[in-house]
């Protein structure tokens, strides 16, 4: 009889590099669980990854659903009538509602390309964040995973990486090397939130 492999979803809204570095870790046999759903809000390349490798993915556009997204997104994580362990943000750019963040309590985890609490909150996400870390002249920056509470980026961290901010980085080399430890930091983060999961199971 084969495994029954926990289960979690992906929400995108960009390129996808991070869902791509779970889908590689996934057929490597590196994470022990299956992607149920790849939910983007808006037209991005993540859904061509997806598809790619036969991932069922829906798209909601958060122009269409507006303050529904939320409500549609746990339509459809139900409606797969199986348990959804993790939600992933893996550059989701909407924001939850209340009610959904409530009800997923401690299953919603985000990667955000900062040293969380610095350069978090509204307006800061993406190329935006190395922006702000280039213009402050700062010396380290890095990447967080937390869980997702009511707020924008304070939510519980649960790990991160530092990575050394050169004198002559720009916002996008900056970008790429945080990029790359994003990808080490969400492989180990899920494995290590998987490992819990399966350790209160015992
Ligand atoms: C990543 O750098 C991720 O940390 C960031 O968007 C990028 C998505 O890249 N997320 C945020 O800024 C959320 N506040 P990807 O689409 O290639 O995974």
């Amino acid at each position: 009889m084969s495994e029954i492999k926990p289960k979690i979803a992906v929400l995108v809204s960009g390129s996808g590099s991070n869902l791509q570095t779970i889908i590689n870790n996934i057929e490597n046999g590196n994470l022990n669980c299956e992607i149920s759903y790849v939910i983007a809000d808006r037209f991005c390349y993540a859904l061509e990854r997806a598809e790619k490798h036969k991932i069922k993915s829906v798209l909601l556009d958060r122009k269409i659903y507006g303050d529904k997204l939320s409500d549609k997104i746990n339509e459809i994580l139900e409606k797969n009538n199986e348990k959804t362990s993790y939600i992933i943000l893996a550059g989701y750019l909407s924001i939850l509602s209340e009610e959904f963040i409530e009800k997923w309590e401690k299953k919603i985890i985000n990667i955000h390309p900062s040293l969380l609490p610095k350069y978090g909150g509204k307006g800061m996400y993406g190329m935006k964040v190395h922006e702000a870390v280039i213009k402050n002249k700062e010396k380290e920056s890095g990447c967080t995973i937390h869980y997702v509470d009511s707020g924008i980026d304070t939510g519980e961290p649960i790990m991160s990486i530092k990575v050394r901010v050169s004198e002559d980085d720009t916002p996008e080399s900056l970008q790429k090397k945080v990029l790359e430890k994003e990808h080490i930091l969400l492989t180990e983060g899920i494995k290590k939130l998987l490992e819990n999961e399966k350790n209160e199971r015992v």
